[in-house]
């Protein structure tokens, strides 16, 4: 593992997608240093050039087309190369693959809480295997927070009451650090984590031991939920019509809703129905008993588990 020094632009790259955005940075980088010796060139050259002299008159210079067809065409040319460039990029920062191991990140002042399927919870030590995508589902416990991990170019801010997510693949095991980038209050600068890659074996072993105090899973755990907090009562988890539609099967559908238009089933729409079920009322359940808003009544490892146990009801 490379040491981050303050002699070079960049911290090491962790991931491929990384190596892909230094390059544009450099590039765009290039690019403006290029103009810059160029125009200002241009204008010293200039200034010198057409100074006011004894004896030399001004003229005057009405315009030329193809000079100006040629100044607007080639910036046009370069700057369309390097949205289309950043967009390739881009696309792939905010598309995790369908393999991607999910964590489930929790920030709180001041810490970094990571949850992961097993059942098992850590504290500013976020364990992942390399040469995996791991995709990371953030929310926050009270105020925003940022997270950043400078070595896999990757930052996002983290909110609470919804859900956001970034994702990664580390190339080699290691260690990189996690910073917050948003200023949350007293400990802002000391909300630090690390991201520990662990090479297949060592996954692996992490993850036999790494037994959690609760139920086995993070599903389980969310079963457990589905039966203790009543939500059965209403909700089906067998396709079954019930006052409220059923659970199976919706996670990534297009529901239908009262007035015509529709909402994708994800982890913002899961959660916002628990809160405030009356924010998003499915279609034909206008007149169906209303259920209680939950906010305030789970705690964000709670709502994971039950948004991790309707989602393995998908198929
Ligand atoms: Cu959390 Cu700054």
């Amino acid at each position: 593992m490379k040491e981050t020094s303050y002699a070079q632009f960049l911290p090491p790259a962790g991931t491929d997608i990384a190596e892909k955005w230094d390059a544009l940075f450099y590039f765009l980088l290039g690019i403006s240093l290029i103009s810059f010796v160029c125009i200002i060139g241009a204008a010293i050259y200039f200034l010198i050039k057409y100074r006011r002299r004894e004896g030399v008159a001004a003229s005057s210079i009405d315009g030329n087309h193809k000079l100006e067809f040629v100044w607007t065409l080639l910036p046009t040319i370069l700057v369309m190369f390097i949205f289309a460039w950043g967009w390739l990029i881009y696309d792939k920062m905010i598309s995790p693959p369908d393999s991607a191991y999910e964590v489930k990140v929790i920030g709180k002042q001041w810490l970094w809480q990571f949850q992961y399927d097993n059942g098992k919870t850590t504290i500013n030590e976020l364990y992942v295997p390399v040469n995996q995508p791991v995709r990371l589902l953030m929310t926050s416990d009270d105020v925003i927070h940022s997270f950043f991990v400078p070595d896999f170019r990757i930052k996002s801010d983290v909110v609470p009451g919804m859900y956001t997510a970034v994702w990664f693949e580390a190339r080699e095991p290691g260690e990189h650090i996690v910073y917050c980038a948003e200023y949350c209050g007293t400990a802002h600068s000391k909300m630090l984590a690390t991201v520990k890659v662990l090479s297949a074996d060592d996954w692996a072993a992490w993850k036999a031991q790494a037994k959690g105090p609760k139920p086995a899973s993070l599903v389980d755990y969310g079963k457990l939920l589905y039966q203790e907090r009543g939500c059965f009562a209403c909700h089906s988890i067998d396709g079954s019509k019930g006052i409220a539609p059923t659970l199976k099967g919706v996670w990534g559908t297009q529901e239908n809703l009262e007035g015509g238009s529709s909402v994708l089933v994800d982890e913002n729409y899961v959660r916002e129905s628990i809160e405030v079920p009356d924010a998003k009322i499915v279609k034909g359940y206008a007149n169906s008993a209303k259920m209680p808003p939950f906010k305030g009544m789970l705690t964000e490892e709670e709502l994971n588990a039950l948004i991790a146990f309707i989602k393995s009801l998908k198929d």
